[in-house]
């Protein structure tokens, strides 16, 4: 099957928004439990229902042959997944790709963050809420502060720049660790982004309660310190700001505060080989069957990727005070 089409080797959608990012999970397994991202009890899907990391990798080829430029791979925790390097190496020789980076808990660090640096992983964030060991234990329920921490050592001993922490605020659970939690990042020249708590999956806690928004954020960090807007942007929700005499930049990551689907340039992969064409909205195209039913032509996943640029959608609809409208799936399963 061959299709004739302008867009073949760029994404653009029907706002006229250039797709060049994408991010897959490549499992929705984890071995934290964090409060806002799972329920205490997960069921998690079987095996078979999950991309094989095989066709992770003809997903990311197809993309970057699509004109995609930058690759996340997310989860769940991708780090847990056996054999994830494998993937990490396939995707980090693809020629076109600029970026290659991961989003990660940090736990296992530790131990793979040299060869993820040798695979050619450009960049790290790294999700850390709390720098109190019992608060971090009941936040993530069942992780470990000290191997997070050592995690970060290792990331920097391996070479990474610009390695960043990912921090959800929660009013009344680490809200008020906003600046120890800054701190530490300049301590150790690394980054920050304050991620605002999105309404994902649902958990056992209240998040209108619970939510924390960048604007009193950025406002109680201004009486401390002196910062400057930085003019970068990655096409997301995050605006970044630097703080003077440091190596530190912080995001503020605020879905709910900002409006920044105009430049969205990304969408979504999740372990189930869904295609979410926004992270706040359902819309999206089931990318497995193809996978499976063609194993060795691309095109017709390449025409079900060109066809779904038609129907994303122009921006999210988060909206805390209609807990119905959640959207239903979890961060891990989608990918953060
Ligand atoms: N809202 C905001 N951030 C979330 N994360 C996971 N679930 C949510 C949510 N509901 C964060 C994690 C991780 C990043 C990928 O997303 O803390 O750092
Ligand atoms: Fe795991 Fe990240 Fe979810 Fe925490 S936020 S449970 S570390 S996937």
């Amino acid at each position: 099957m061959q299709i004739d089409t302008p867009h073949r080797n760029t994404l653009l959608d029907s706002f006229g928004r250039q797709v060049n990012y994408i991010r897959l999970s490549i499992t929705d397994r984890c071995d934290f439990r964090c409060q806002y991202c799972m329920s205490e009890n997960m069921t998690f899907l079987p095996r078979d229902e999950v991309l094989s990391l095989e066709e992770c990798a003809r997903i990311v080829k197809i993309f970057v042959s699509m004109g995609v430029t930058k690759v996340r791979i997310t989860g769940g925790e991708p780090l847990v997944r056996k054999n994830a390097l494998w993937l990490f190496k396939e995707i980090g020789n693809l020629e076109g790709l600029n970026e290659l980076v991961t989003t990660t808990n940090g736990s296992q660090l530790e131990h793979q963050a040299e060869s993820l640096k040798a695979a050619g992983v450009k960049r790290i964030n790294i999700s850390l809420d709390s720098l109190n060991h019992e608060r971090f234990k009941k936040i993530t329920r069942v992780g470990d502060l000290n191997k997070v921490l050592r995690g970060i050592t290792a990331a920097k001993a391996a070479g990474f720049k610009n390695i960043k922490i990912n921090t959800v605020l929660m009013h009344g659970i680490n809200e008020d660790e906003t600046l120890d939690l800054l701190n530490f990042a300049i301590s150790q020249n690394i980054d920050i982004a304050y991620i605002e708590e999105m309404p994902l999956g649902v958990v056992d806690h209240e998040r209108q309660a619970s939510y924390v928004s960048n604007v009193s954020t950025l406002n109680l960090i201004q009486k401390h310190y002196s910062l400057f807007q930085s003019t970068e942007n990655s096409g997301g929700p995050a605006k970044y700001w630097r703080v003077s005499n440091t190596e530190t930049k912080i995001g503020f990551i605020s879905p709910h505060s900002h409006n920044f689907c105009e430049s969205c340039n990304r969408i979504r992969i999740s372990c189930k080989g869904e295609l979410f064409l926004c992270l706040g909205q359902n819309d999206m195209v089931e990318l497995m069957p193809l996978l499976r039913a063609y194993p060795r032509d691309d095109e017709p996943l390449i025409h079900a990727i060109l066809e779904s640029m038609k129907v994303k959608p122009k921006g999210h609809d988060f909206d805390l005070s209609r807990p119905s409208q959640s959207v239903v799936r979890f961060m891990s399963y989608t990918g953060g």
